[in-house]
């Protein structure tokens, strides 16, 4: 996980950033949330799908926007979410009630985190996706 946490890594294409995130999904304990930042088309949702190969699920992983969460079964649940049409009224603070319908082992993945109250706070991980010419740059950070 050493090498995978801290140092940016640029990735020039989706497959790129698809890779790295299976990566870190290998590499990541069990049980832990997971904040993905960045601006809309950084390459949060491709990262996700990566995050899915690592824990061995098939199925095809969709942009959760309009239904917020999506689960899916490997060897650890995956549970994502997309934060970006909450806009930090009286769902906002859901981060904390869903502790209560995990069960283990999971990784809890957010895009748009800063849109959900105290995600950012209690996460394990924040992912940063930053547009750097037609590349991404992609840091991992455990708080
Ligand atoms: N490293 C990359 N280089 C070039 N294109 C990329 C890269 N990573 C992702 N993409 C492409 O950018 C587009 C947007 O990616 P993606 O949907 O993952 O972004 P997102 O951060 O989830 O956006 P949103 O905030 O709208 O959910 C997709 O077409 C994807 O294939
Ligand atoms: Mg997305």
């Amino acid at each position: 996980m050493d090498e995978l946490v801290g140092s940016e890594v640029i990735c020039k294409t989706a497959e790129e950033t698809r890779a790295f995130g299976m990566r870190f999904a290998k590499f990541l304990p069990p049980n832990q949330f997971v904040a993905l930042v960045g601006d809309l088309g950084s390459g949060k949702t491709t990262f996700v799908r990566g995050m899915a190969a690592g824990f061995g699920i098939h199925a095809a992983v969709t942009s959760p926007s309009f239904n917020i969460l999506n689960t899916y079964s490997g060897n650890a649940t995956l549970l994502h979410a997309d934060a970006y049409r909450l806009d930090g009224t009286e769902y906002a603070s859901s981060s904390l009630m869903l502790e209560d319908f995990l069960t283990e082992p999971y990784c809890l993945v957010v895009e748009w985190p800063e849109r959900l109250h105290g995600f950012l706070e209690t996460c394990d991980f924040i992912i940063t996706f930053e547009l750097s010419g037609k590349y991404r740059k992609i840091t991992a950070k455990k708080t």
